[in-house]
């Protein structure tokens, strides 16, 4: 026997009994976004490597780590491990500065990351996302924000936490960096390795770490004093205030939390994740924030942007269980080439139909339509002599028997 070959550590296949509950979350996706006035953007799933050193930050976990990439004639590849910095590339690009602001866009696909497989987390995942660019005020963080959580509870999903927090501008954040390094310098050699790392690189990812005796150094009163303290500059300040303002004014829940910095080394003001409890550690299902200085690091220029993503697979955990689609009918019949033909006409009005194309006995051909269909339509000996057919509703059990060609305006009904 040949060796079975299995799908590859971190992946997962979409099974056709799951594929209904993708395609609801990418309708709800486009309905919900273009309400908005998002329109859909789908970039390559391969960019140069230099798209994400740049754009996503040569000191994060996602590029020191966790990329996939692969060199071909001469050039590194990498395979896209977040849409921002491929969306931004295209807007530069194709110059969508010229339009009108703002620019509006959404997107979705598959991500890839090497990071540790476990519950919620996989190494191709799948987000939803969107980008708003060329509005530096805070009513654009709020309707971002509102976006998020209106797909959200479009799909049901409502018991999830809201969680804000304001980088500053380069500006303000130096000081704050500094004054952190200072507190932490003492500690250096108690921190992990990878904290002694962003130290130097990039302290703000300090609060981030994820180890049990890093976190209790950062707990430490005079870190605690640094950490929250009120470092935004007068205009970062406003901004922040105004964005909350407008939150309170659309009475979105949210908590405040000094410790989000999030991953990725191009935000800067406003940051926010969503976060549900029922996702254990991996518990965020949407991160995002503002990134004002983005495009014109990526060679654009300097045009304000803001957006967020979700992933998907973490999305569909959470959601209930709901009924594939069904088929329009299925004709259940031992008359092959009738049945065959029956099938094709009434797809050609448009109506999603099968038949049996084995030799199951009618009992069982029944059993079968009841499954996938909201009609059996039977084509037994009586029909075919009177060229009519027998239509069984699946879900009453009623039974009306019609002339053939009233078929269609019956399933209509
Ligand atoms: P992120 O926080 O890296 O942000 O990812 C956003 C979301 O993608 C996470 O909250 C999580 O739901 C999902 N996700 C991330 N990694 C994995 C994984 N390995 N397995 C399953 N799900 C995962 C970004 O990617 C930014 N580009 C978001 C953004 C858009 N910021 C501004 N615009």
């Amino acid at each position: 026997m040949n060796e079975i070959l299995k799908v590859i550590k971190g992946t997962k296949d979409i099974l056709p009994q799951d594929v209904h509950m993708w395609h609801f979350v990418e309708k709800t996706a486009e309905e919900v976004f273009s309400r908005y006035g998002f329109e859909e953007i789908r970039t390559p799933i391969i960019e140069m490597t230099e798209l994400f050193s740049r754009g996503v930050g040569d000191t994060t976990d996602i590029v020191n780590k966790e990329m996939y990439t692969f060199e071909k004639n001469k050039r590194s590849i990498t395979l896209r491990p977040e849409n921002t910095a491929g969306v931004v590339r295209s807007f530069i690009e194709n110059g969508m500065y010229r339009q009108s602001m703002p620019v509006k866009l959404w997107y979705k696909g598959p991500m890839f990351r090497y990071e540790r497989p476990q519950a919620g987390r996989q190494r191709q995942f799948h987000q939803v996302g969107v980008e708003v660019f060329g509005v530096s005020q805070p009513t654009v963080d709020a309707e971002v924000i509102l976006v998020a959580i209106n797909f959200l509870k479009s799909l049901g999903l409502t018991d999830l936490e809201v969680e804000l927090n304001s980088l500053g501008c380069p500006k303000c954040r130096e000081n704050f960096k500094n004054e952190l390094k200072k507190v932490i310098q003492p500690y250096l050699n108690e921190l992990c390795e990878d904290c002694n790392t962003r130290f130097e690189k990039n302290p703000l990812r300090l609060l981030d770490c994820k180890v049990e005796d890093c976190k209790k150094i950062y707990q430490k009163k005079e870190i605690q004093k640094v950490i929250t303290s009120d470092f935004l500059c007068d205009d970062c300040k406003n901004h922040y205030e105004e964005l909350k303002m407008y939150l309170d004014k659309m009475n979105v829940k949210y908590a405040e939390n000094k410790l989000l910095v999030r991953g990725l080394d191009y935000y800067n003001r406003t940051v926010f994740e969503i976060k549900s409890k029922d996702l254990g550690s991996q518990n965020a299902v949407c991160g995002g924030g503002r990134y004002d200085n983005l495009v014109e690091q990526l060679g654009g220029s300097p045009t304000p942007a803001i957006g967020f993503a979700m992933g998907m697979e973490r999305l569909i955990s959470l959601l209930e269980e709901r009924q594939p689609n069904l088929l329009d009918a299925y004709i259940v019949s031992k008359f092959k080439t009738d049945a065959f033909i029956l099938a094709e006409e009434l797809r050609g009005e448009g109506l999603s139909v099968d038949f049996e194309m084995g030799d199951r006995k009618f009992v069982k051909q029944l059993e079968k339509a009841s499954k996938i269909a909201k009609y059996a339509l039977i084509l037994g000996e009586d029909e075919m002599a009177k060229n009519q057919i027998s239509i069984k509703n699946l879900e009453t059990g009623k039974q009306v028997t019609v002339n053939r060609a009233d078929c269609v305006k019956m399933l209509e009904l």
